[in-house]
């Protein structure tokens, strides 16, 4: 038995791709969902109504702007009023369009604010996130937290280079929280995928390249999706791995090494 049943996900960005999948997964599961939308709220509340009938759990979503780390704090206390407690936290959600003009796209064309951009949806949502949620944790005792990474910060993707290097600083700020949210029973660890066919992906100029050349370089010889994230996800919040701690698991299908 996992012992899942009746504890709770906070999870950012579950709207679509791979957070929707991950929330989908813990839901299934018996976890209650404590999830975020930023544009998508009419979505967001059609999905908190389909996983609560369809799986028997509490689930709400919440308006959040993972450009304004200010709003993490009462995202949480909001939380606190709906879900008794908090076992795992999920920093999934990232921006894209206009938000990463000057952080996607070659290295001659970056610019200081695109990069910032990029730099406060992953790692600052990542660190206030993370601290909201240890503080509940802690008084459960313990808990998961798991940070979504990219295997864009190991090999090169064309443009990718403002997200590349942030992913590289995520996954290292997460050894850093495992090491000091030990103590609390908190284990951090992160997720790096290879190219998973979401509507982020489609938004890169190049889409049908990297997808032709994914399900190429794939040992499996197919493209990722959102699910094969979300059991990743899923087994790091388990007590099956309970002594996996400041660990990146790469889930790329064996594209990177090819
Ligand atoms: N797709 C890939 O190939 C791939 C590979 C490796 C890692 N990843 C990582 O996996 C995570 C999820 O990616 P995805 O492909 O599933 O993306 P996605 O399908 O584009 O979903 C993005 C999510 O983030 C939310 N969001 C967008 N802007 C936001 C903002 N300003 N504030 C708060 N939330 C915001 C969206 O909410 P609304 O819909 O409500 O706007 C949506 O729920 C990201 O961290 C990404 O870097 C993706």
């Amino acid at each position: 038995m996992d012992n899942m049943n009746g504890k709770t996900l906070v999870i950012t960005g579950a709207t679509k791709g791979i957070g929707e999948a991950i929330a989908t997964k813990f839901a299934s599961k018996g976890v209650n969902i404590a999830f975020t939308y930023n544009s998508n709220a009419d979505i967001a509340k059609e999905l908190a109504q389909k996983w609560e009938k369809q799986y028997g759990i509490k689930a709400k979503a919440y308006p959040l702007n993972i450009l304004e780390p200010d709003e993490f704090k009462p995202l949480f206390e909001a939380i606190d009023k709906d879900f008794d407690r908090v076992d795992f936290f999920v920093s999934n959600a990232m921006i894209y369009g206009r938000a990463v003009v000057g952080g996607y796209g070659k290295f001659m064309r970056l610019k200081p604010r695109g990069l910032n951009n990029i730099y406060t949806a992953t790692v600052n949502a990542f660190v206030v996130g993370s601290q909201e949620a240890a503080k509940r944790m802690e008084k459960v005792g313990g808990g998961s937290i798991v940070t979504m990474s990219s295997t864009g910060n190991l090999i090169y993707i064309d443009n990718y280079a403002g997200h590349g290097t942030n992913k590289a600083a995520v996954e290292a700020m997460s050894r850093y929280a495992a090491v000091e949210l030990g103590e609390m029973n908190i284990r951090v660890n992160a997720v790096s995928g290879g190219p998973i066919d979401t509507d982020a992906l489609k938004a890169f100029v190049n889409y049908e390249e990297v997808k032709a050349e994914t399900i190429k370089r794939s040992a499996l010889n197919r493209m990722g999706q959102p699910e094969d994230i979300a059991g990743a996800v899923y087994f790091l919040c388990t007590d099956e791995a309970g002594w996996i701690t400041g660990q990146t698991i790469v889930v790329d299908g064996g594209t990177t090494f090819r």
